[in-house]
């Protein structure tokens, strides 16, 4: 399986989101010839790319999804498209109609402009919302989905993720577009924002540690998720790009789920803070995302597929991310912030 992109040049919509600052640097370790990233920064910030200041290679294009002749300017001459520009659950509940619109009209705008300019491959970010509350032994893309139990916003966020994997189909069966949906499970890592629930809620246990306090946990500590290293979700969109036949979607996943218990004890002993005990409170938090006890995504198919899996353990994605937020947070643990 090809592990390089020697030479070629990639766009990036949603240039200066997480993934997509984590994407350009695997892109240019890996030799690229040009990475462009497009964002209109209604979310993210140039300080998540910050670090490429003076990056020949990387060219920042300032362009709106919603506007279709940004996206072709943007994507003519490119090798391939890592469509990543969308409203995570958070952002979308705070602004519903602009958070659909993005993530349904922008994947289309996306699709067209691949199509007109002429560029064969497009890998979309998906998440593991779409299979809303999909419960198996092992939840493989193939299942049906289970989006009506779940929760308004993750069901809303969900199913705006299946349209556009729909849609790359779509384009792939009519256009002879190569495209790739990937399923990422809940992602996490250094430039982290506070978009994202459950990443979310391990930088505010983070805090708590950083302030001396016992951290605190929604609920009874059983509920589980599968935390990802943002660097291995670079490596598998890269992965995809290269080795990913068309048509597929895929599960971006570490395969092993972690519950709050588990994560907090975790963090403790990376921070040093084994002192600290949990304490657990009533789950009143505003949002969820589809949780559980068990969750079980498989990752086999990515393996079979595009020969990818996740790389880094969540014990060392966690010493990365709170070394990460101590530096820009100028504190070490037990001092307050
Ligand atoms: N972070 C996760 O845990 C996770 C999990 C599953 C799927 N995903 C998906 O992966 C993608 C990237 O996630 P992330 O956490 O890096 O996101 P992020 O919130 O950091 O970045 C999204 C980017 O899209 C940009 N954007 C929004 N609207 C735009 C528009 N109209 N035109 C151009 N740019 C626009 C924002 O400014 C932002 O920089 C998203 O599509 C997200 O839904 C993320």
């Amino acid at each position: 399986m090809q592990h390089d992109s020697s030479g070629k040049i990639y766009l990036v919509t949603g240039g200066a989101s997480l993934i997509g600052s984590h994407l350009a640097d695997h892109l240019l370790a890996r030799g690229a010839a040009e990475v462009r990233l497009l964002d209109n920064y209604a979310l993210g910030t140039p300080d998540t790319i910050a670090h490429l200041e003076g990056e020949a290679r990387v060219t920042r294009l300032r362009g709106d999804i919603l506007r279709l002749n940004d996206v072709i300017d943007a994507a003519r001459g490119a090798d391939g498209i890592f469509a990543l520009a969308g409203f995570l659950t958070i952002p979308m509940a705070a602004n519903i109609p602009l958070g659909v619109e993005v993530n349904t009209t922008g994947v289309v705008n996306t699709l067209e402009a691949a199509r007109i300019a002429g560029v064969r491959r497009v890998v979309f970010a998906s998440s593991v919302a779409a299979y809303g509350e999909t419960r198996a032994d092992s939840l493989t893309e193939n299942l049906p989905v289970g989006l009506s139990t779940a929760s308004p916003i993750a069901a809303v966020y969900g199913t705006t993720k299946l349209l556009g994997e729909n849609i790359g189909r779509l384009y792939q069966q009519k256009h002879g577009l190569q495209f790739n949906a990937l399923r990422f499970a809940s992602v996490y890592g250094e430039r982290q924002h506070e978009r994202a629930m459950n990443a979310n809620a391990i930088a505010i246990l983070h805090d708590q540690i950083l302030r001396g306090e016992c951290p605190v946990i929604a609920g009874d500590g059983r509920e589980v998720h599968d935390y990802i290293h943002v660097a291995d979700v670079a490596s598998g969109c890269l992965a995809a790009m290269l080795n990913g036949t068309g048509g597929d979607v895929l599960n971006l996943v570490t395969g092993e789920d972690t519950n709050l218990t588990q994560l907090v004890e975790m963090m403790l002993d990376v921070c040093g803070a084994t002192h600290l005990r949990p304490v657990y409170r009533e789950d009143t938090r505003a949002f969820r995302s589809a949780g559980g006890e068990r969750l079980c995504f498989s990752p086999l198919q990515a393996r079979e597929r595009i020969g990818w899996t996740a790389k880094v353990p969540l014990r060392e994605g966690l010493r990365r991310f709170t070394a990460w937020r101590e530096a820009r947070l100028g504190v070490r643990p037990g001092l307050p912030a």
